[in-house]
């Protein structure tokens, strides 16, 4: 009986994948699609591609970069544009990542739609700007026990024009039988040092860019990346400014207030940077040397499991407890969040809660 049960099962298996291994050979060889066009933003750009691959894909090999937080796996929901003809049906991986507005309007995650026939679409113009570059590590730096500084010094093209708060995609090398990928870092350096880039990277456990840049990149090294993207930027208004970021969140933040120094721009604005012990901090120096020369610029780190015996004379507790007690009405203010999702959730309720209009809280948050 047993025995019979194993052989039903076993031929069910091996006919389920004979099947499915037919439908990707019927995809790759039988299903011909020829050659397809791609009408961009109402025939601003025509582009003629090989039908088959992902729309993502073929965008990508004519230097047409969309953003691709996960590498094309339908899990970041970064690649999203309007399909407004062609597209076909939204397939079930997409589903949970549109909203009912986004499905009337066309939006769809560009990695899952396969160009099949003529398609038009429409993109956001400035990702027609947005190039592949090539860099050396200038170097590495440990910033805390699982952060670390990395400057990529450019090499082709040789400089880059971005706006601080954007981020790169930097491409991972195939290491120890892991595949490449892409993931988004905000650049941590300013739009004046065009020649290189600094990123602040958290060491994600078991991540497989962040254990690459850890464990195998080293200094000297070449790598690649795509950018600039992101609509993370500093409002042109005159509002006072309250910025709040943990752990590598730091880094659009850190390049902000820099240029804002860079231009002149003299916003009152205060920085609250949550962290759980001091182990945690990093560019204390340089943020109390700001505070010195920017009258304008306060910055009040805080500790919410610091050990109460400790010699720490900041402030402790919840960052969002400590943002409360700073500013009870935060009714005039704009504020500028990058942090994990939970903190950010976290920060829009209080500040809203303060009488902020929820369309002056401006946030990127790091998944
Ligand atoms: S690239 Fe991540 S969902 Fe499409």
């Amino acid at each position: 009986m047993i025995q019979s049960i194993l052989i039903a099962t076993g031929f069910i298996t091996i006919t389920g994948l004979t099947l499915a291994l037919l439908l990707v050979l019927a995809e790759r060889r039988i299903l011909n699609y020829g050659e397809c066009e791609i009408s961009i933003n109402n025939g601003e750009k025509e582009l003629t591609v090989q039908g088959g691959a992902t729309l993502l894909a073929s965008l990508a090999e004519n230097d047409i970069f969309i953003p691709s937080a996960c590498g094309g796996r339908g899990s970041c929901a970064y690649c999203k544009l309007r399909v407004l003809a062609g597209g076909g049906v939204i397939s079930p991986v997409e589903e949970p990542y549109l909203s009912n507005e986004e499905r009337k309007n066309g939006v769809r995650l560009s990695c899952q739609v396969k160009v099949r026939n003529d398609l038009q679409i429409e993109i956001p113009k400035e990702l027609f700007s947005v190039c592949r570059f090539s860099g050396i590590i200038e170097y590495k730096k440990p910033l805390t026990y699982d952060i670390i500084e990395l400057r990529i010094r450019l090499k082709q093209p040789e400089s880059i024009d971005f706006v601080a708060g954007q981020y790169i995609q930097l491409e991972s090398a195939e290491y120890k039988g892991r595949e490449s990928v892409m993931r988004a870092y905000s650049i941590a350096s300013v739009p004046a040092d065009n020649r290189s880039i600094d990123l602040n990277i958290r060491l994600v456990p078991d991540g497989i860019c962040t254990t690459w840049v850890f464990e195998v990149l080293k200094e000297g090294q070449a790598v690649h990346f795509t950018g600039p993207y992101g609509e993370f930027r500093l409002s042109d208004t005159d509002a006072p400014i309250i910025c709040i970021a943990g752990g590598s969140g730091m880094a659009p933040i850190w390049s902000i207030i820099r240029d804002m120094k860079d231009r002149k721009i003299e916003r009152e604005t205060t920085y609250f940077f949550g962290a759980r012990s001091q182990a945690d901090l990093f560019y204390l120096e340089e943020l109390r040397q700001l505070e010195k020369v920017l009258p304008w610029f306060t910055f009040i780190p805080a500790l919410s499991a610091e050990p109460e015996n400790s010699d720490w004379k900041g402030e402790r507790g919840l960052i969002t407890d400590v943002v409360s007690r700073h500013f009870p009405d935060c009714s005039r203010h704009e504020a500028y969040l990058c942090g994990s999702p939970g903190m950010i959730d976290a920060c829009v309720a209080v500040l809203t809660k303060a009488g902020m209009p929820e369309d002056k809280i401006l946030y990127d948050k790091f998944t």
